[in-house]
């Protein structure tokens, strides 16, 4: 999940600012150049409350966008979760709950703690209009302060920025043996039991 937008909106912003200083210096009254200057303010605009957010998601809560895994690699990570058959699994990080629903569909209990309010909300959702509420339970919490002990498989979809940090704090406190599903990115130190290829992705599979 590389940020390829960020150098975009930049872009556009900058270009934004540009465009109105050369208006507002050279006193430019054509209505052509208004109206590119108006979409060029409000792409700005827009550009800058993404690059502020996606700021904030970086710095501050050391968490990534929401993104969800895409149908390949959801069904590569369903094929492992049936393997490992969990008494308890998780996903950190868990969106709109696209990967727990599956996983109460194949009848496996699961927690998701995600820390955007509104997309759990949506993950709820989709957990009550799928009928999965007896299987899944969704947390509003910053995934940094869970305590991983009492989950046997770990489910990740992480920004690439988080993977480092995840792998010291996931191989040190949870339990041995569990087992953890990454999807995209691998931890730089430790080696994978297994690599699914899932077209685009890559799923690593890693045991505490
Ligand atoms: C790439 S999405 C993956 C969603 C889901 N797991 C999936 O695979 O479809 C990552 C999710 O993690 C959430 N997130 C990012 N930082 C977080 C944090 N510190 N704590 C909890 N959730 C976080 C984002 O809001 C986003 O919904």
């Amino acid at each position: 999940m590389r940020n390829k937008l960020l150098p975009t909106q930049t872009l556009v912003i900058l270009l934004g600012a540009v465009f109105g200083a050369v208006g507002y210096i050279y006193k430019i009254d054509l209505d052509i150049f208004k109206t590119i200057g108006a979409i060029l303010m409000i792409a700005s605009f827009v550009g800058l409350i993404t690059v502020v957010s996606l700021a904030i998601q970086r710095y501050v809560i050391h968490g990534g966008p929401y993104f969800p895994s895409n149908n390949q690699a959801t069904d590569a990570i369903m094929l492992l979760v049936k393997e490992l058959k969990p008494k308890l699994a998780v996903d950190l990080g868990s969106g709109d709950a696209k990967l727990l629903v599956r996983i109460g569909k194949l009848g496996f209990k699961a927690h998701g703690y995600e820390i955007n309010p509104l997309v759990n909300f949506l993950g709820k959702l989709n957990v009550i209009l799928n009928k999965q509420s007896a299987n899944i339970t969704l947390f509003t919490k910053d995934l940094w302060k869970v305590n991983y002990n009492k989950y046997d498989v770990i489910i990740l979809y992480a920004a690439m920025h988080m993977i480092a940090d995840l792998e010291k704090v996931l191989f040190k406190n949870s339990t041995k043996g569990t087992y953890i599903i990454m999807n995209r990115f691998k931890f730089p130190n430790k080696k994978p039991l297994k690599i699914v290829d899932a077209g685009e992705n890559k799923i690593y599979l890693y045991q505490v």
